[in-house]
């Protein structure tokens, strides 16, 4: 069936306007395609291209081998430049459809569109691959253009290792050393001599060192920062200075402030602002990150930072009475009880660093009552893909 494609969605699809929406990976906007349907329910269908009868003058041939069977990247069959006006464009339909909000800042480009990753997760069946899209079904790679040569160079050497049992392999980059995580099912013994990388195996929610340390460590700027195999770090090793750049630029501290960091992960944001304000207190659930982050404030000899490990919501009850709160929340927002929390204690900015746009705008919705937001900046954080950053200032109204 033939359609025109008029425009992409949120997650760089083609949308067709046919009796329903129709979702179509690898359309591009003005594109006239033949497609199957390949699911259909009842508010939408999910097309495939068959044919491409006119293809758009952006589209371009995507560099890496594997893109169309693939599930990592979703924007290679287009330029950079293209994308980052995808990513801005979204940005300014989702927070004016869902919150209101008009004032979207131009987006901040990343430098370096490939090789970015310090991280990634590959998926095991005897070999190491990625999933395809929308799908349990793994695409053996040889080699991932969103991460370094070295990164990809234990591919091979994994791959020659009896992986009965391990059903994920995740392999991190740092200043100082790499780190190469075996997620098993069973007790098995790996045989990882010839990876020159710390070695650690994951079975029965435990981590246990088989070569080398059991963490690396990373510089953001001129600080350092002890990574655990259980502890989140920013994937993009490029772009994070800027991104904490602009939550320090944003929360224009004073050296009478004092600031709460909520989901502080390894106290990175929080150990990059402290020295600009009176003090700082983090809030993280991960305990293994809580001990990086105190093992990071001695690291980088700073003494005006303390942390407590605990759900967000805990900060009812700490008695630290922060005029400015940072928030870095994992995909799904923050949750109600937090925005209240927060609330509550009134702070004159907040600084809210999103990996969703869509909880963004929901959460700013409720939170442009009592503030005015300021400030939504796009930053590309994860070139190739779909997803955006995004670093919004409010101030107490
Ligand atoms: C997007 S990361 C941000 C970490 C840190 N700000 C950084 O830039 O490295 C979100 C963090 O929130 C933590 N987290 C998830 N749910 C949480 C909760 N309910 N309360 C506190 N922390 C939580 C995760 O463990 C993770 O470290």
């Amino acid at each position: 069936m033939e359609v025109k494609i008029d425009r992409l969605d949120h997650q760089g699809r083609g949308i067709a306007m046919m009796d329903k929406v129709t979702f179509i990976p690898d359309a591009l906007p003005g594109e006239i395609v033949d497609i199957e349907i390949t699911e259909s329910k009842s508010k939408y269908n999910v097309g495939e291209v068959k044919n491409y009868i006119q293809k758009s003058d952006v589209r371009i041939k995507p560099v890496c081998p594997y893109y169309h069977v693939c599930g990592g990247c979703d924007l290679m069959h287009i330029s950079y430049d293209e994308e980052v006006k995808y990513k801005e464009n979204k940005i300014k339909n989702i927070m004016q459809r869902y919150a209101g909000l008009t004032n979207v800042s131009k987006i901040v480009r990343c430098q370096t569109e490939l090789g970015y990753r310090n991280k990634v997760t590959f998926k095991v069946d005897k070999k190491l691959g990625i999933y395809k899209k929308d799908s349990h079904d793994i695409t053996y790679i040889d080699n991932c253009m969103l991460i370094s040569e070295q990164m990809n160079s234990y591919i091979e050497i994994i791959n020659k290792m009896d992986l009965t049992g391990v059903y994920e392999v995740v392999i991190r980059e740092s200043d100082n050393a790499d780190m190469i995580i075996f997620k098993c099912n069973d007790d098995v013994k790996l045989d990882v001599d010839d990876l020159e990388a710390n070695v650690v195996r994951y079975y029965d929610r435990k981590y246990k060192t088989l070569k080398g340390n059991n963490y690396i460590i990373d510089k953001i700027g001129d600080l350092s920062y002890k990574i655990s195999p259980s502890s989140f770090f920013q994937v993009n090793s490029h772009q994070v200075k800027r991104l904490y750049d602009l939550v320090l630029e944003n929360l224009e501290l004073k050296n009478t402030d004092k600031v709460l960091d909520l989901y502080c992960g390894t106290g990175t944001i929080g150990l990059y602002v402290s020295r600009y304000c009176s003090d700082v207190f983090g809030i993280e659930i991960n305990e293994d990150a809580i001990k990086d982050a105190n093992y990071n404030k001695k690291l980088n000899d700073i003494d005006n930072i303390f942390f407590t490990v605990g759900d967000s919501k805990i900060i009812k009850d700490i008695s630290y009475k922060a005029n400015k709160i940072i928030v870095d929340p994992p995909r799904a927002g923050l949750d109600k009880k937090v925005i209240d929390e927060i609330l509550n204690i009134n702070p004159e900015t907040l600084v809210y660093v999103s990996c969703d746009p869509i909880t963004l705008a929901r959460d700013l919705n409720i939170l442009k009552n009592n503030y005015t937001v300021e400030k939504i900046i796009p930053v590309d954080m994860f070139p190739r893909t779909y997803h955006v950053e995004t670093v919004c200032k409010l101030k107490r109204k």
